[in-house]
């Protein structure tokens, strides 16, 4: 496919881990790919790794829960990549800590980055996608939106995205946009090592110990979850929406 045809896809908080990997994945698998992140520094990495393999990126700078910022980020991405036709939802944080001790801080970020993050993206990015007639949304939910203890934002967050996720699907269906949802369990990133570091777990021990509970016998890498974005974003995955699919090597890790 050549850069003026290829279809663009935005992956948000793509600096690092899950994010860092699916936009790798999608550049492979054909597709220009935004590659949104807090600071605009913070992804050349990620950038650079697309355009050494061949493929075509831009690195651009947003707070994903700033109305304005998301706005400027996905005109940019028209003007400079194209109409972004693919969205991944998957700049996320953690403010983890008992009921009784979360403050209105760590509750208002964590819904500020998952859930009014992804509203405002998948606002902005709609209209390519009904234009188009065709679009993919994938968003990142997780394991923790069955219950976690720690993590009532947290885990109120990722079960809202599975309910914006089927009300995306049931919306944009008619215009041949698919909307779905990963809930990825245990995977290995900055994210889960800043966990273990603030129980004051040793990280390899850490891991070994959460791979003991997976049927599949081993933690998930950014990859696992890749793969399956790249799924969903197929072309053949068309008739595939509305779902929520754990990625967690078994059923309920
Ligand atoms: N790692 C896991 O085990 C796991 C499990 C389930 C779900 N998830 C979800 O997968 C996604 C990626 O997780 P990860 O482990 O790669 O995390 P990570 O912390 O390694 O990366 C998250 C990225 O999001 C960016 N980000 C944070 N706030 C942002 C904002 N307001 N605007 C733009 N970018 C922002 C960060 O700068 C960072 O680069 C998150 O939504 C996370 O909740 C992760």
């Amino acid at each position: 496919m050549s850069e003026s045809t290829a279809r663009v896809a935005i992956v948000t908080g793509a600096a690092r881990g899950i994010g860092a990997a699916t936009a790798l994945r999608l550049a492979a698998d054909g597709f220009a790919v935004a590659v949104i992140d807090l600071d605009e520094s913070s992804t050349a990495g990620t950038v650079q790794a697309i355009e050494a393999a061949g493929g075509r990126a831009l690195g651009v700078g947003a707070d994903v829960g700033d109305a304005e910022q998301v706005q400027a980020a996905v005109d940019r991405v028209a003007a400079e990549l194209g109409p972004p036709v693919v969205l991944v939802n998957n700049a996320g944080v953690t403010r983890d800590n008992m009921l009784f001790k979360m403050t209105d801080a760590d509750w208002d970020l964590v819904m500020h980055v998952h859930l009014r993050g992804s509203f405002l993206m998948a606002r902005a990015c709609q209209k390519y996608m009904v234009d188009a007639k065709w679009g993919r949304v994938v968003n990142l939910s997780s394991t923790s939106a069955l219950g976690n203890r720690g993590q009532a934002n947290y885990a109120t967050a990722k079960a809202g995205l599975q309910g914006f996720t089927k009300t995306l699907a049931i919306e944009l269906g008619k215009f041949g946009v698919t909307a779905n949802a990963i809930a990825p369990g245990f995977i290995q990133t900055e994210m889960t090592k800043a966990t273990a570091e603030r129980i004051g777990r040793d990280w390899e021990e850490y891991v070994a110990e959460r791979a003991a509970a997976i049927p599949v016998a081993r933690a998930g890498v950014p990859e696992d979850i890749a793969h399956t974005v790249s799924f969903f974003v197929s072309e053949g995955a068309g008739f595939v929406s509305g779902q929520v699919v754990y990625v967690a090597g078994g059923p309920r890790t």
